[in-house]
């Protein structure tokens, strides 16, 4: 049944190395979804300066196909209305950069109230998104799965959390992570459905001709990845 008091602030957070469709493929069905829903899309980042997705791989191998996202908002400017956070990943998160350029996302999110009981009522990450959110250590204790190539890495770093391997997402509460990539899809149709219905969910999927994955324990990159 969806909520009687639907979300209609939707932020995401972006830093420089993001994997794109980590943002684009859920921003997408919001999009869709937004057509019967009344949406409002924040986009925040450190800088007005448009968000791009190049990273110290791309640089090293001399390549740039690393399309930038405009944000709307800087962290310091947020709006304080925001209902649900998407956090993507990517490999900007990680690497000799990582820390610098999650930094100002890490301190953000420290000062908002993700527990549920304030405005937000749900975060969402996609991809190593969660291994950004595990820094300001709201995951310790808690169920969570992340990109499965960096699923070991991930896990030694942040030994406090319950990371689940074979997983195509998690939910623990309200937080909802999901494994690499285009399994943010998965996530946001699952989300939908819970939040929205599944009536809607699968009416934005057909709409979007996109199969959707409705096992989260459905996870085959887990053993290709290593992850199990
Ligand atoms: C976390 O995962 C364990 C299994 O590893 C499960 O028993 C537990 O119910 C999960 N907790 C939540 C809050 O989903």
């Amino acid at each position: 049944m969806p909520s009687p008091t639907l979300p209609s602030k939707i932020a995401i957070l972006l830093f420089p190395g993001f994997q794109l469709l980590d943002a684009a493929g859920p921003l997408d069905a919001f999009n869709l979804l937004s057509n019967q829903h009344t949406l409002t899309l924040y986009i925040l980042a450190a800088t007005l300066d448009p968000v791009s997705t190049q990273h110290w791989q791309l640089d090293e191998q001399g390549s740039n196909v690393a399309p930038s996202i405009v944000p709307t908002h800087t962290f310091a400017d947020a709006p304080t209305d925001i209902d649900m956070l998407l956090l993507p990943g990517g490999m900007g998160a990680r690497g000799p950069k990582g820390e610098e350029n999650t930094g100002a996302v890490v301190q953000y999110l420290k000062t908002l109230d993700l527990s549920g009981a304030g405005s937000i009522k749900h975060v969402l990450t996609v991809c190593t998104g969660s291994e950004v959110l595990a820094r300001t250590g709201l995951l310790d204790g808690r169920n969570a799965t992340t990109n499965k190539r960096a699923f070991n890495d991930v896990k030694a770093k942040h030994p406090q959390v319950n990371w689940v391997a074979k997983a195509r997402w998690v939910v623990d509460g309200n937080i909802w992570t999901s494994s690499g990539i285009s399994a943010g899809m998965d996530l946001a149709f699952a989300w939908m459905s819970e939040v929205f219905g599944e009536e809607v969910a699968a009416y934005v999927a057909d709409r979007s001709e996109y199969e959707r994955n409705v096992e989260s324990g459905n996870d085959r990159f887990a053993e290709r990845w290593g992850a199990v």
